[in-house]
Protein backbone atom coordinates (compact mmCIF):
# COMPACT_ATOMS: atom_id res chain seq x y z
CA UNK A 1 0.00 0.00 0.00
CA UNK A 2 2.65 2.49 1.08
CA UNK A 3 4.54 1.30 -2.30
CA UNK A 4 1.94 2.82 -4.12
CA UNK A 5 2.03 6.03 -2.62
CA UNK A 6 5.53 7.28 -4.12
CA UNK A 7 5.76 5.55 -7.69
CA UNK A 8 7.92 7.70 -10.11
CA UNK A 9 7.64 5.05 -12.54
CA UNK A 10 3.76 5.91 -12.90
CA UNK A 11 3.72 7.77 -16.46
CA UNK A 12 1.01 9.80 -14.30
CA UNK A 13 3.22 10.49 -12.26
CA UNK A 14 5.62 11.99 -14.59
CA UNK A 15 3.03 13.96 -16.46
CA UNK A 16 1.01 15.66 -13.42
CA UNK A 17 2.76 15.31 -10.37
CA UNK A 18 1.05 17.23 -8.03
CA UNK A 19 -2.19 15.30 -7.14
CA UNK A 20 0.47 12.45 -6.11
CA UNK A 21 2.40 14.66 -3.81
CA UNK A 22 -0.92 15.78 -2.22
CA UNK A 23 -1.97 12.51 -1.75
CA UNK A 24 0.96 11.97 -0.09
CA UNK A 25 0.90 15.34 2.02
CA UNK A 26 -2.43 14.30 3.16
CA UNK A 27 -1.93 10.89 3.84
CA UNK A 28 1.66 10.16 4.69
CA UNK A 29 4.07 13.45 4.46
CA UNK A 30 6.99 11.46 6.02
CA UNK A 31 6.74 8.64 4.03
CA UNK A 32 9.25 5.69 3.90
CA UNK A 33 9.18 4.62 0.30
CA UNK A 34 9.90 1.47 -1.34
CA UNK A 35 13.05 2.53 -2.74
CA UNK A 36 14.42 3.64 0.58
CA UNK A 37 14.14 6.80 1.39
CA UNK A 38 11.89 9.25 3.19
CA UNK A 39 10.14 11.41 0.82
CA UNK A 40 9.10 14.59 2.90
CA UNK A 41 6.06 17.06 1.15
CA UNK A 42 5.04 18.93 3.64
CA UNK A 43 6.40 22.95 3.27
CA UNK A 44 7.70 23.10 7.14
CA UNK A 45 9.34 19.61 6.89
CA UNK A 46 11.27 20.43 3.54
CA UNK A 47 12.17 24.07 4.98
CA UNK A 48 13.36 22.80 7.81
CA UNK A 49 15.95 19.92 5.84
CA UNK A 50 17.02 22.33 3.57
CA UNK A 51 17.94 25.00 5.92
CA UNK A 52 19.14 22.62 8.93
CA UNK A 53 22.59 22.26 10.29
CA UNK A 54 22.10 19.01 11.16
CA UNK A 55 21.35 17.45 7.51
CA UNK A 56 24.31 17.41 5.11
CA UNK A 57 23.99 17.75 0.94
CA UNK A 58 27.61 15.89 0.62
CA UNK A 59 25.65 12.75 0.06
CA UNK A 60 28.99 10.34 -0.24
CA UNK A 61 30.29 11.65 2.85
CA UNK A 62 27.66 10.93 4.80
CA UNK A 63 25.44 8.29 3.38
CA UNK A 64 25.47 4.75 4.92
CA UNK A 65 25.42 2.95 1.71
CA UNK A 66 22.96 -0.25 1.61
CA UNK A 67 24.12 -3.24 0.13
CA UNK A 68 22.57 -3.48 -2.32
CA UNK A 69 22.80 -0.20 -3.57
CA UNK A 70 23.58 0.50 -6.97
CA UNK A 71 25.18 3.39 -6.66
CA UNK A 72 27.74 2.44 -4.00
CA UNK A 73 30.57 1.05 -5.41
CA UNK A 74 30.33 4.15 -7.71
CA UNK A 75 30.42 6.15 -4.70
CA UNK A 76 33.59 4.13 -3.58
CA UNK A 77 35.07 4.98 -6.89
CA UNK A 78 34.34 8.58 -6.53
CA UNK A 79 35.37 9.17 -2.66
CA UNK A 80 39.08 7.89 -4.14
CA UNK A 81 39.09 10.10 -7.17
CA UNK A 82 38.48 13.07 -4.56
CA UNK A 83 40.57 11.62 -2.41
CA UNK A 84 43.70 11.45 -5.07
CA UNK A 85 43.05 14.86 -6.04
CA UNK A 86 41.93 13.65 -9.18
CA UNK A 87 38.53 15.73 -9.05
CA UNK A 88 36.80 18.11 -6.94
CA UNK A 89 33.38 17.94 -5.43
CA UNK A 90 30.79 19.95 -6.94
CA UNK A 91 29.77 23.24 -4.43
CA UNK A 92 26.55 21.65 -4.44
CA UNK A 93 28.19 18.60 -2.94
CA UNK A 94 29.42 20.11 -0.37
CA UNK A 95 28.68 21.00 3.37
CA UNK A 96 30.00 23.66 5.90
CA UNK A 97 32.74 24.92 6.21
CA UNK A 98 34.47 23.76 2.74
CA UNK A 99 31.02 24.55 1.39
CA UNK A 100 31.29 27.71 2.92
CA UNK A 101 34.54 28.68 1.20
CA UNK A 102 33.82 28.08 -2.28
CA UNK A 103 30.61 29.69 -2.47
CA UNK A 104 32.01 32.87 -1.10
CA UNK A 105 35.02 32.54 -3.84
CA UNK A 106 32.81 31.89 -6.50
CA UNK A 107 30.00 34.65 -5.26
CA UNK A 108 33.25 37.24 -5.83
CA UNK A 109 32.71 36.63 -9.64
CA UNK A 110 29.07 35.80 -9.80
CA UNK A 111 27.57 39.27 -8.73
CA UNK A 112 24.08 40.56 -9.67
CA UNK A 113 26.25 43.59 -11.04
CA UNK A 114 27.12 40.71 -13.03
CA UNK A 115 24.07 39.55 -14.04
CA UNK A 116 21.99 42.51 -14.53
CA UNK A 117 24.78 43.49 -17.29
CA UNK A 118 23.16 40.84 -19.48
CA UNK A 119 19.63 42.31 -19.88
CA UNK A 120 20.19 44.15 -23.42
CA UNK A 121 22.02 40.54 -24.89
CA UNK A 122 19.21 38.83 -23.67
CA UNK A 123 16.32 41.07 -24.28
CA UNK A 124 18.55 40.93 -28.26
CA UNK A 125 18.78 37.05 -28.21
CA UNK A 126 14.90 36.78 -27.22
CA UNK A 127 13.71 39.33 -29.95
CA UNK A 128 15.56 37.58 -32.77
CA UNK A 129 14.14 34.86 -32.09
CA UNK A 130 10.83 36.15 -32.02
CA UNK A 131 11.44 37.50 -34.91
CA UNK A 132 12.14 34.81 -36.93
CA UNK A 133 9.28 33.08 -35.31
CA UNK A 134 6.98 35.84 -36.44
CA UNK A 135 7.42 35.97 -40.26
CA UNK A 136 6.62 31.74 -39.86
CA UNK A 137 3.42 33.25 -37.65
CA UNK A 138 4.83 29.98 -35.47
CA UNK A 139 7.45 28.91 -33.15
CA UNK A 140 8.31 25.53 -31.22
CA UNK A 141 9.20 27.21 -27.85
CA UNK A 142 11.69 24.97 -26.45
CA UNK A 143 14.25 24.41 -29.45
CA UNK A 144 13.62 28.16 -30.94
CA UNK A 145 13.46 30.47 -27.62
CA UNK A 146 13.37 28.40 -24.18
CA UNK A 147 16.89 26.36 -24.60
CA UNK A 148 18.77 28.64 -27.18
CA UNK A 149 18.98 31.73 -25.31
CA UNK A 150 20.25 30.08 -21.55
CA UNK A 151 22.21 28.20 -23.46
CA UNK A 152 23.76 31.23 -25.64
CA UNK A 153 23.58 33.67 -22.52
CA UNK A 154 25.84 31.05 -20.14
CA UNK A 155 28.20 30.38 -23.66
CA UNK A 156 28.55 34.35 -23.39
CA UNK A 157 29.05 34.45 -19.76
CA UNK A 158 31.81 31.95 -19.55
CA UNK A 159 33.08 32.84 -22.80
CA UNK A 160 32.67 29.46 -24.44
CA UNK A 161 32.20 28.80 -27.76
CA UNK A 162 29.06 27.54 -29.22
CA UNK A 163 29.56 25.30 -31.91
CA UNK A 164 28.55 21.75 -31.24
CA UNK A 165 25.80 22.84 -29.21
CA UNK A 166 24.17 19.70 -29.96
CA UNK A 167 27.02 17.34 -28.54
CA UNK A 168 27.10 19.45 -25.39
CA UNK A 169 23.44 19.67 -24.75
CA UNK A 170 23.34 15.83 -25.42
CA UNK A 171 26.03 15.46 -22.53
CA UNK A 172 24.51 17.68 -20.25
CA UNK A 173 20.99 16.46 -21.03
CA UNK A 174 22.91 12.66 -20.17
CA UNK A 175 24.49 14.26 -17.10
CA UNK A 176 21.57 15.42 -15.08
CA UNK A 177 20.05 12.07 -15.32
CA UNK A 178 22.47 11.06 -12.56
CA UNK A 179 20.11 13.43 -10.14
CA UNK A 180 17.07 11.14 -10.53
CA UNK A 181 17.24 8.68 -7.06
CA UNK A 182 16.29 6.03 -9.10
CA UNK A 183 18.60 5.80 -12.13
CA UNK A 184 19.71 2.47 -12.87
CA UNK A 185 23.30 1.24 -13.66
CA UNK A 186 23.06 1.68 -17.47
CA UNK A 187 22.03 5.42 -17.00
CA UNK A 188 24.69 6.31 -14.26
CA UNK A 189 27.39 4.33 -16.81
CA UNK A 190 26.03 6.76 -19.22
CA UNK A 191 26.45 10.46 -16.92
CA UNK A 192 29.60 9.29 -16.01
CA UNK A 193 30.72 8.81 -20.06
CA UNK A 194 29.21 12.04 -20.63
CA UNK A 195 30.67 13.80 -17.33
CA UNK A 196 34.56 12.80 -18.85
CA UNK A 197 33.38 14.39 -22.09
CA UNK A 198 32.28 17.53 -20.24
CA UNK A 199 35.15 17.61 -18.23
CA UNK A 200 37.78 17.26 -21.32
CA UNK A 201 36.14 19.41 -23.28
CA UNK A 202 35.86 22.84 -20.58
CA UNK A 203 39.22 21.62 -18.68
CA UNK A 204 41.01 22.39 -22.28
CA UNK A 205 38.76 25.74 -22.92
CA UNK A 206 39.97 26.45 -18.76
CA UNK A 207 43.52 25.80 -19.73
CA UNK A 208 43.48 28.15 -22.60
CA UNK A 209 41.82 30.83 -20.64
CA UNK A 210 43.98 30.57 -18.10
CA UNK A 211 46.55 32.49 -20.64
CA UNK A 212 44.04 34.86 -22.52
CA UNK A 213 42.58 36.38 -19.68
CA UNK A 214 39.36 38.33 -20.53
CA UNK A 215 36.49 40.32 -19.12
CA UNK A 216 34.36 37.07 -18.52
CA UNK A 217 32.92 35.37 -15.77
CA UNK A 218 35.54 32.04 -16.82
CA UNK A 219 38.06 34.63 -16.48
CA UNK A 220 37.21 36.11 -12.88
CA UNK A 221 36.64 32.51 -11.54
CA UNK A 222 40.35 32.23 -12.53
CA UNK A 223 41.41 35.09 -10.79
CA UNK A 224 38.68 35.06 -7.80
CA UNK A 225 40.96 35.11 -4.41
CA UNK A 226 40.17 36.35 -0.96
CA UNK A 227 42.84 36.48 1.75
CA UNK A 228 45.57 34.37 -0.85
CA UNK A 229 42.55 32.02 -0.63
CA UNK A 230 41.94 30.53 -4.55
CA UNK A 231 39.98 27.73 -6.91
CA UNK A 232 41.63 24.83 -7.30
CA UNK A 233 42.34 23.68 -10.67
CA UNK A 234 39.56 20.38 -9.98
CA UNK A 235 37.18 22.96 -7.85
CA UNK A 236 37.40 25.64 -10.83
CA UNK A 237 36.39 22.31 -13.49
CA UNK A 238 34.16 21.42 -11.40
CA UNK A 239 32.62 24.50 -10.59
CA UNK A 240 32.31 25.36 -14.50
CA UNK A 241 30.67 22.10 -15.27
CA UNK A 242 27.91 22.70 -13.16
CA UNK A 243 27.57 26.14 -14.42
CA UNK A 244 27.58 25.20 -17.24
CA UNK A 245 24.77 22.60 -17.14
CA UNK A 246 22.83 24.44 -14.75
CA UNK A 247 22.70 27.41 -17.27
CA UNK A 248 20.69 24.96 -19.70
CA UNK A 249 19.03 22.35 -18.05
CA UNK A 250 16.89 24.53 -15.77
CA UNK A 251 16.02 27.64 -17.46
CA UNK A 252 14.48 26.42 -19.99
CA UNK A 253 11.89 24.37 -18.20
CA UNK A 254 11.15 27.77 -16.65
CA UNK A 255 10.81 29.02 -19.77
CA UNK A 256 8.71 26.62 -21.05
CA UNK A 257 6.58 25.10 -17.96
CA UNK A 258 5.84 28.78 -17.05
CA UNK A 259 4.74 29.55 -20.86
CA UNK A 260 2.35 26.55 -20.89
CA UNK A 261 1.07 27.56 -17.23
CA UNK A 262 0.33 31.15 -18.92
CA UNK A 263 -1.67 29.34 -21.68
CA UNK A 264 -3.57 27.04 -19.44
CA UNK A 265 -4.50 30.59 -17.48
CA UNK A 266 -4.98 32.95 -20.23
CA UNK A 267 -6.93 35.80 -17.79
CA UNK A 268 -3.87 35.47 -16.02
CA UNK A 269 -1.62 35.75 -19.42
CA UNK A 270 -3.55 38.63 -20.22
CA UNK A 271 -3.57 40.24 -17.21
CA UNK A 272 -0.07 40.16 -17.26
CA UNK A 273 1.02 40.82 -20.70
CA UNK A 274 -0.89 44.46 -19.71
CA UNK A 275 0.64 44.94 -16.48
CA UNK A 276 4.45 45.41 -16.08
CA UNK A 277 4.21 45.61 -12.16
CA UNK A 278 3.49 42.34 -12.59
CA UNK A 279 6.89 41.28 -13.64
CA UNK A 280 8.74 40.15 -10.40
CA UNK A 281 5.84 38.38 -8.44
CA UNK A 282 4.37 36.42 -11.29
CA UNK A 283 7.97 34.82 -11.88
CA UNK A 284 7.90 34.00 -8.39
CA UNK A 285 4.39 32.31 -9.39
CA UNK A 286 5.70 30.15 -11.84
CA UNK A 287 8.41 28.58 -10.05
CA UNK A 288 5.85 27.54 -7.39
CA UNK A 289 3.16 26.54 -9.39
CA UNK A 290 5.52 24.54 -11.88
CA UNK A 291 9.41 24.84 -11.23
CA UNK A 292 11.90 23.04 -13.27
CA UNK A 293 13.48 21.26 -9.89
CA UNK A 294 11.32 18.87 -8.20
CA UNK A 295 13.31 17.28 -5.42
CA UNK A 296 16.66 17.39 -3.90
CA UNK A 297 18.10 15.40 -1.34
CA UNK A 298 19.72 15.11 1.92
CA UNK A 299 21.30 12.96 5.04
CA UNK A 300 20.51 13.83 8.35
CA UNK A 301 23.75 13.39 10.33
CA UNK A 302 22.19 12.69 13.59
CA UNK A 303 18.84 10.57 13.89
CA UNK A 304 16.03 13.40 13.17
CA UNK A 305 12.38 13.26 14.10
CA UNK A 306 9.41 14.25 11.87
CA UNK A 307 6.06 14.25 12.55
CA UNK A 308 3.75 11.84 11.41
CA UNK A 309 0.03 12.36 10.50
CA UNK A 310 -1.68 11.19 13.64
CA UNK A 311 0.34 13.09 15.57
CA UNK A 312 3.34 10.78 16.20
CA UNK A 313 6.92 10.96 15.72
CA UNK A 314 8.93 9.19 12.40
CA UNK A 315 12.51 8.59 13.31
CA UNK A 316 14.32 9.29 10.44
CA UNK A 317 17.80 7.47 11.15
CA UNK A 318 21.32 9.23 10.99
CA UNK A 319 22.84 8.16 7.35
CA UNK A 320 20.04 7.43 5.22
CA UNK A 321 18.11 9.60 2.29
CA UNK A 322 15.91 12.29 2.59
CA UNK A 323 14.05 13.55 -0.73
CA UNK A 324 12.60 17.29 0.13
CA UNK A 325 10.32 17.16 -2.60
CA UNK A 326 10.30 20.99 -3.64
CA UNK A 327 7.35 20.87 -6.08
CA UNK A 328 5.08 19.30 -3.51
CA UNK A 329 6.41 22.28 -0.65
CA UNK A 330 5.46 24.45 -2.91
CA UNK A 331 2.00 23.60 -3.10
CA UNK A 332 1.10 22.81 0.30
CA UNK A 333 -1.86 24.59 1.82
CA UNK A 334 -0.77 25.24 4.58
CA UNK A 335 1.29 28.37 3.40
CA UNK A 336 0.01 28.56 -0.32
CA UNK A 337 -3.87 29.41 -0.65
CA UNK A 338 -5.25 27.57 -3.10
CA UNK A 339 -2.41 26.15 -4.54
CA UNK A 340 -3.43 24.72 -7.15
CA UNK A 341 -4.53 27.59 -9.09
CA UNK A 342 -2.07 30.35 -10.74
CA UNK A 343 -2.15 33.66 -9.57
CA UNK A 344 0.39 35.69 -10.49
CA UNK A 345 -0.16 38.78 -7.45
CA UNK A 346 0.15 35.92 -5.28
CA UNK A 347 1.57 38.02 -2.18
CA UNK A 348 3.56 34.82 -0.62
CA UNK A 349 4.74 33.45 -3.87
CA UNK A 350 8.07 34.52 -3.30
CA UNK A 351 8.45 31.70 -0.54
CA UNK A 352 8.11 28.68 -2.77
CA UNK A 353 11.33 26.41 -2.63
CA UNK A 354 12.02 26.19 -6.60
CA UNK A 355 15.37 27.73 -5.85
CA UNK A 356 15.78 25.05 -2.44
CA UNK A 357 16.69 27.00 0.92
CA UNK A 358 19.82 27.42 3.01
CA UNK A 359 23.06 27.67 1.89
CA UNK A 360 22.46 25.98 -1.62
CA UNK A 361 20.16 28.25 -2.40
CA UNK A 362 20.46 28.72 -6.09
CA UNK A 363 23.91 31.21 -6.90
CA UNK A 364 21.62 31.48 -10.81
CA UNK A 365 18.72 32.25 -9.48
CA UNK A 366 18.48 36.40 -10.65
CA UNK A 367 20.04 35.12 -13.62
CA UNK A 368 17.21 32.33 -14.27
CA UNK A 369 14.91 34.58 -13.41
CA UNK A 370 16.50 37.43 -15.61
CA UNK A 371 16.14 35.61 -18.96
CA UNK A 372 13.14 33.99 -17.90
CA UNK A 373 11.23 37.25 -17.54
CA UNK A 374 12.67 38.82 -21.00
CA UNK A 375 11.91 35.53 -22.54
CA UNK A 376 8.00 35.29 -21.41
CA UNK A 377 6.75 38.68 -20.93
CA UNK A 378 8.48 39.58 -24.11
CA UNK A 379 6.46 36.71 -25.92
CA UNK A 380 3.24 37.44 -24.58
CA UNK A 381 3.65 41.47 -25.04
CA UNK A 382 4.76 41.25 -28.78
CA UNK A 383 1.92 38.30 -29.54
CA UNK A 384 -1.15 39.00 -27.13
CA UNK A 385 -3.00 36.06 -29.40
CA UNK A 386 -0.20 33.38 -28.75
CA UNK A 387 -1.86 29.76 -28.38
CA UNK A 388 -0.88 26.04 -27.89
CA UNK A 389 -1.06 24.37 -31.56
CA UNK A 390 -0.80 21.05 -30.31
CA UNK A 391 -0.46 18.88 -27.35
CA UNK A 392 3.10 19.57 -25.33
CA UNK A 393 5.25 16.94 -23.78
CA UNK A 394 7.11 16.31 -21.16
CA UNK A 395 10.85 14.70 -20.81
CA UNK A 396 10.74 11.69 -18.73
CA UNK A 397 12.58 13.48 -15.58
CA UNK A 398 11.69 13.08 -12.05
CA UNK A 399 13.93 15.54 -10.22
CA UNK A 400 14.04 17.75 -13.74
CA UNK A 401 10.92 18.48 -14.46
CA UNK A 402 9.80 20.70 -18.03
CA UNK A 403 8.18 20.26 -21.47
CA UNK A 404 10.56 19.43 -24.09
CA UNK A 405 8.32 20.04 -26.92
CA UNK A 406 5.82 23.07 -26.79
CA UNK A 407 4.08 24.00 -30.06
CA UNK A 408 2.77 27.72 -30.17
CA UNK A 409 0.39 29.43 -32.95
CA UNK A 410 1.45 33.29 -32.75
CA UNK A 411 -1.57 34.79 -34.27
C1 LIG B 1 14.84 28.29 -13.15
C2 LIG B 1 16.06 27.86 -13.18
C3 LIG B 1 16.76 27.24 -12.01
C4 LIG B 1 16.25 26.50 -10.98
C5 LIG B 1 14.80 26.11 -10.74
C6 LIG B 1 17.36 26.15 -10.11
C7 LIG B 1 17.25 25.42 -8.96
C8 LIG B 1 18.27 25.16 -8.07
C9 LIG B 1 18.14 24.45 -6.84
C10 LIG B 1 16.84 23.83 -6.33
C11 LIG B 1 19.35 24.42 -6.23
C12 LIG B 1 19.69 23.80 -4.88
C13 LIG B 1 19.80 22.31 -4.91
C14 LIG B 1 20.03 21.75 -3.54
O1 LIG B 1 19.98 22.46 -2.54
O2 LIG B 1 20.24 20.54 -3.43
C15 LIG B 1 20.27 25.13 -7.09
C16 LIG B 1 21.60 25.31 -6.82
C17 LIG B 1 22.47 25.90 -7.70
N1 LIG B 1 22.15 26.51 -8.90
FE1 LIG B 1 20.33 26.69 -9.71
N2 LIG B 1 18.51 26.68 -10.63
C18 LIG B 1 18.19 27.36 -11.78
C19 LIG B 1 19.04 28.05 -12.61
C20 LIG B 1 20.38 28.17 -12.40
C21 LIG B 1 21.29 28.87 -13.26
C22 LIG B 1 20.88 29.62 -14.53
C23 LIG B 1 22.53 28.76 -12.72
C24 LIG B 1 23.84 29.29 -13.18
C25 LIG B 1 24.17 29.56 -14.38
C26 LIG B 1 22.40 27.97 -11.49
C27 LIG B 1 23.44 27.65 -10.65
C28 LIG B 1 23.31 26.98 -9.47
C29 LIG B 1 24.43 26.67 -8.59
C30 LIG B 1 25.89 27.02 -8.83
C31 LIG B 1 23.91 25.99 -7.48
C32 LIG B 1 24.67 25.44 -6.29
C33 LIG B 1 24.70 26.45 -5.17
C34 LIG B 1 25.35 25.91 -3.92
O3 LIG B 1 25.46 24.69 -3.75
O4 LIG B 1 25.75 26.74 -3.09
N3 LIG B 1 21.08 27.65 -11.33
N4 LIG B 1 19.59 25.58 -8.21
Amino acid sequence: MTEMLFNPFDPAFRADPYPFYERLRTTDPVHVSAFGFTVLTRYDDVARTLRGNEFARDIEAHVADRPDDPRRARRERQRQRVDEGLVAKSILNLDPPDHTRLRRLVSLAFTPTAIERLRPRVQQLVDDALDRAAERGSMELVEELAFPVPFQVISDLLALPTDGSEQIREWSQTLTASLEPTADDATLDATEVAAGHMGAYLGEVIEHRRHHLGEDLLSALIQAEEEGDRLSPAELLSFVILLYVAGHETTVNLIGNGTLALLRNPDEMRRWAADPSLDVRALDELLRFDGPVQQTVRVPMIDVGYQAIDGSEVVVPKGTLVMTVLGAASHDPAVFEKPEELHLDRANANRHLGFAAGVHYCLGASLAKLEAGVAITSLIRRFPQVALAGDPTWRDRLTIRGVDHLPLALR
